[in-house]
């Protein structure tokens, strides 16, 4: 779906997740949500919050479970995406912050196989991911399966690909300042939510999301697995789009 700007798009955005939202309050059952960091969905976590501060909306039935965030990585850092999210959504709402799950980039080394086993478990005890959220990398990642990504993976440890931390350098205040690698859902656990939004809005973009859609199903751009999915929409800005 192209929209003229992003703004337009956001809004819509958001309001799809406020009905699902309700929908499963009605049902008197949990929401659970699959949700990204990167600039892209600022506007959405925005609408989402006015919505809450207009009494439209509540969180008490949400759980939510984010992508992925940089190993390692302390929650208190300013790049961390723990820092990102309650910044733009969590701080904001009446979310139960024991239903806040955010890969850990704290865990030891050793300890992250388990770790990561547990986070799929979780997910899979709340019965999957009713929707997930996402942006692209301009290596066509999906959080942060870079190219090479099995279609099969889980929740893992990656080493990131060198554009991406190129494009992260300048909030990282230079290259040698970037985490080298990354903790992220795989490309299974993305497959597996009922619903998946992707959203990618201005000129740079234009050539992955060409690929992405019309594109071969490749790991060499991971986001291109999603045409394989049955339920999920890919939202753009007229930029975005101009190479389709
Ligand atoms: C990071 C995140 C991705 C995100 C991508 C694009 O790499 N891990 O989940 O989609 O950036 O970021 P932006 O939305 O800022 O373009």
């Amino acid at each position: 779906e192209i929209f003229p700007d992003s703004s337009t798009a956001s809004k819509l955005v958001a309001h799809e997740i406020a009905t699902l939202i309700k929908q499963k309050q009605e049902e008197g059952k949990p929401c659970v949500l699959g949700l990204a960091t990167g600039s892209s969905p600022i506007k959405v976590y925005e609408e989402l919050v006015s919505l809450h501060r207009s009494g439209e909306l509540s969180f008490s039935n949400v759980v939510t479970f984010n992508l992925d965030e940089y190993y390692p990585m302390d929650t208190g850092h300013q790049q961390s995406y723990y820092h990102f999210m309650h910044q733009h959504l969590f701080d904001h709402i009446d979310i139960n912050p024991e239903n806040i799950n955010i890969p850990d980039g704290t865990v030891p080394l050793e300890e992250m196989d388990q770790y990561c086993i547990d986070y799929e478990m979780k997910i899979k005890k709340y019965g999957g991911l009713d929707f997930q959220l996402l942006g692209i990398g301009r290596t066509g990642h999906i959080g942060f399966n870079e190219p090479g990504s099995h279609p099969n993976s889980g929740t893992r440890i990656i080493t990131l690909d060198h554009i991406t931390r190129t494009d992260a350098s300048s909030d990282f205040n230079g290259l040698e300042n970037v985490p080298k690698k990354a903790v992220t859902m795989g490309i299974s656990t993305i497959m597996k939510s009922r619903r998946v939004l992707l959203l990618a809005w201005g000129h740079k973009k234009a050539t992955v999301v060409k690929q992405t859609i019309e594109g071969e199903i490749t790991s060499n751009i991971p986001a291109s697995f999603l045409q394989e999915h049955k339920n999920t929409t890919i939202i753009l800005d007229s930029e975005a789009a101009s190479e389709l």
